[in-house]
C-alpha cells in the first residue's frame, strides 16, 4: 500500500490548486493513487481493498465489503436487509441496481392498524411482522454476475475467515449493543450471540454466519432464496409471526433501474430513483437552490440554512404524496424534477420569514427509511466507481436474529406508510403511493450517488440516516463544489436537516453558533439541536484534479478509508 507522505500530499495539493485555494494538507482524508474503499468498519474496508489488490474490481469489492459488514457491523450491515447500488464504469456508463426488500405476498394494507384503524408502530418496527423479503444477497450476486471478475469463493474467503476468527468490538459498538440488549432479548425471547455484556476490545466470532457464507460461496444466490438457507429462514419466520414463506423468497429479484440524472451548475449528479426517494428529492432541492448565490452566502450561514431548509420542506412535502414503488404507482418524475415546476415551488419563499410547513402542501402535478443504514464507496484500479447504501432499517433491524444462520432481519416494513398521515420511525409522512401491498417495495430515502464534472468521475458518496440521508448527501456535495472543502472536511462539517413535517430544523448539537440559531428563531423557524441524533455518516471518495483519490470517512462513527 502506498499512502503518500505529508510532503507528498503537500506537493500534490500545491501542484493542482492555486496557493489561495490549497486546503491544508492535514485536512485531507486518506490519499491513494490506485483504489479506495470507504465503509463503516476498518475490517470491511480492508477486505474490500484486499479483493481489489487480488485483481478484483469495484463489483467484486462490493460483494466482499457488503458481506464483511454483515459480519462485523451487524448494526446495519446485513444479509437480512436490502439496499441500492449506483455505479459508474470507467467508460462513463452509469446505472443502478435496486435490491430493496419487498412486502411478502400475504401483506395487506391494514396489517399495521389496530381494530380502531390506528397505526401500531410496534408491529412494523419489531419482530416477524416487520420483516420485508431480504434483497441484499440477490443484489450482490446480480452485481457480481454482470460485472464481477473474481470467483465468488475467492471473494468470500476473507469474509468467512472474519466470521470464524472474529472481529474486535469498538467503543461505539459496545455502546449500541448494550443499549439494544433488552429489546433483543424481548424480541427473541431468549439470549442471542449479541446479547452478552460487551465491552470495547472483546472479540465476537460468528460460526453460524461463517457456515451460511460458506454455503453461499458454494451454491450461489439460490442458496439464500431456494436452498437450505431459504428453508431455515422461512421456518424461522413462520415460527416468529412473520408472513414471509418459501414462495416469497423464491420470487425475490433484484432490478436494474435507470438512475436519476441531473445537472447542478457544472456538475452532473447520478443518483438512485424510486423505490428510493433519494435521487428525486435531492434533484428537487438542488434545482430549487441553483439560482441562489450559494457559495456567496458562506457555509452554514443564516441565508444558506434558510434557502436549503425551505427547499427541503417543499421537496419532502412532494415525497409524501408522489413517491412509492414505481412498479405499483405512476411517479411524475419529469414534472417533479423540472426547473419550471421547482422554481414555482419557491415563489412564496422570502428571506424575511419562515414559510410554515402548514402552508406548504405537496405541489400540484397535472395527472397525477433508520438511522441504521450503512453506506460504502469504492473506486477500483480501473476507474470503476460504486456507491452502495444498504440497510436493516432500525438498529439491528427488527431485532429478530436467526441464530442458526447468524444474522439479523430487517424491519423495513416500517418504511411503508401504515396509514396516510401516520409518521414512520423517522417522522416521515406518506400517502397512498407508499401504502402496503403484496410484493411492493417500501419507499426509501437511501441516496447512493456519483458525481461527474466535465464528463469525468468526481465523487462517490452516500450515507445512513433515514430521512436525513438525502440532506446529508446534498450538503456534502455542496461542501465540495460550493465551499471548496476537501473530501474529509466536507464529510466532517456540521449538518442540519428539515423534512417538512415536523416543522423543525434539526442541527447537530453544539456545532452551530447560538446567535445564528436565535436569528433563525426570530424569523419563525423552530430549531432543535438538543435532542438531535447524528445526521448521517457519509463515506465518500473524491477524485482530485490530478487523478489521485481522497477518501472521506465520517468522524461520527468507526468509518475508515483505506487505499493504495
Ligand atoms: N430504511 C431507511 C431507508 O430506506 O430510507
Amino acid at each position: 500500500m502506498k499512502i503518500f507522505s505529508l510532503l507528498g500530499i503537500l506537493f500534490l495539493v500545491v501542484s493542482c490548486k492555486t496557493a489561495t485555494e490549497v486546503p491544508k494538507a492535514e485536512s485531507r482524508g486518506v490519499i491513494a493513487e490506485n483504489a479506495m474503499v470507504v465503509s463503516a468498519r476498518k475490517e470491511a474496508s480492508q477486505i474490500g481493498l484486499e479483493i481489489i489488490k487480488k485483481g478484483g474490481n469495484a463489483f467484486d469489492a462490493m460483494m466482499a465489503t457488503e458481506m464483511a459488514l454483515a459480519v462485523c457491523y451487524p448494526f446495519a450491515g446485513n444479509l437480512g436487509g436490502g439496499g441500492f447500488l449506483v455505479y459508474r464504469l470507467n467508460s462513463g456508463e452509469t446505472g443502478t441496481l435496486d435490491f430493496r426488500e419487498k412486502a411478502p405476498m400475504a401483506a395487506t394494507k391494514e396489517m399495521f392498524l389496530d381494530e380502531t384503524g390506528k397505526a401500531v408502530p410496534e408491529r412494523s418496527q419489531k419482530g416477524g411482522l416487520a420483516v420485508g423479503v431480504p434483497g441484499t444477497v440477490a443484489g450482490v450476486f446480480a452485481a457480481h454476475e454482470k460485472f464481477g471478475k473474481l470467483p465468488v469463493s475467492e471473494i468470500l474467503e476473507p469474509v468467512i475467515a472474519l466470521a470464524e476468527q472474529g472481529f474486535e468490538v469498538t467503543e461505539n459498538q459496545a455502546r449500541t449493543l448494550n443499549y439494544h440488549r433488552e429489546v433483543m432479548l424481548e424480541v427473541n425471547a431468549d439470549s442471542i450471540l449479541f446479547t452478552k455484556n460487551f465491552k470495547a476490545g472483546d472479540t465476537i466470532k460468528n460460526p453460524a454466519l461463517a457456515r451460511t457464507l460458506s454455503r453461499l460461496a458454494k451454491n450461489g444466490k439460490n442458496e439464500f432464496y431456494l436452498g437450505e438457507t431459504a428453508d431455515i429462514l422461512s421456518d424461522f419466520l413462520l415460527k416468529n409471526k412473520g408472513l414471509i414463506n418459501k414462495n416469497d423468497l423464491a420470487a425475490y429479484k433484484a432490478h436494474w433501474r435507470d438512475p436519476i440524472i441531473f445537472n447542478y451548475k457544472d456538475i452532473r449528479i447520478i443518483s438512485m430513483g424510486p423505490p428510493s426517494s433519494g435521487g428525486i428529492v435531492m434533484a428537487q432541492i438542488f434545482k430549487m437552490i441553483e439560482t441562489y448565490p450559494i457559495s456567496g452566502y458562506g457555509h452554514n450561514s443564516l441565508k444558506y440554512i434558510q434557502v436549503i431548509t425551505e427547499a427541503e420542506k417543499r421537496a419532502y412535502a412532494d415525497r409524501s404524496k408522489f413517491l412509492g414503488d414505481p412498479d405499483f404507482v405512476e411517479i411524475p418524475t419529469f414534472i417533479l424534477t423540472s426547473v419550471e415546476y421547482l422554481h414555482r415551488r419557491m415563489e412564496n419563499f422570502s428571506f424575511d420569514a419562515a414559510t410554515p410547513s402548514a402552508k406548504i402542501s405537496p405541489g400540484v402535478v397535472p395527472g397525477f427509511e433508520a438511522d441504521e443504514t450503512t453506506h460504502y464507496s469504492i473506486v477500483d484500479t480501473e476507474g470503476n466507481a460504486v456507491a452502495v447504501t444498504t440497510t436493516l432499517n432500525g438498529a439491528y433491524g427488527s431485532k429478530l436474529y436467526v441464530e442458526e444462520l447468524g444474522f439479523f432481519l430487517n424491519n423495513e416494513m416500517d418504511d411503508f406508510s401504515a396509514k396516510p398521515g401516520a409518521p414512520n420511525m423517522f417522522g416521515l409522512i406518506g400517502g397512498e403511493a407508499n401504502a402496503v401491498a403484496p410484493e411492493k417495495r417500501m419507499l426509501s430515502s437511501m441516496t447512493p450517488t456519483i458525481v461527474e464534472r466535465d464528463g469525468q468521475f468526481l465523487m462517490s458518496l452516500g450515507s445512513p440516516g433515514g430521512s436525513t440521508i438525502i440532506t446529508s448527501v446534498l450538503q456534502t456535495i455542496l461542501n465540495v463544489v460550493e465551499h471548496d472543502m476537501t473530501m474529509q472536511e466536507a464529510v466532517n462539517a456540521a449538518r442540519f436537516h428539515h423534512q417538512w413535517l415536523p416543522d423543525v430544523i434539526v442541527f447537530e448539537p453544539g456545532a452551530f453558533d447560538p446567535v445564528l440559531l436565535e436569528e433563525l428563531r426570530q424569523k419563525g423557524y423552530e430549531v432543535n439541536e438538543r435532542n438531535s441524533r447524528i445526521l448521517g455518516k457519509v463515506d465518500a471518495v473524491l477524485k482530485l484534479p490530478n487523478g489521485i483519490l481522497e477518501g472521506g470517512a465520517d468522524r461520527r462513527g468507526d468509518n475508515t478509508a483505506v487505499g493504495f
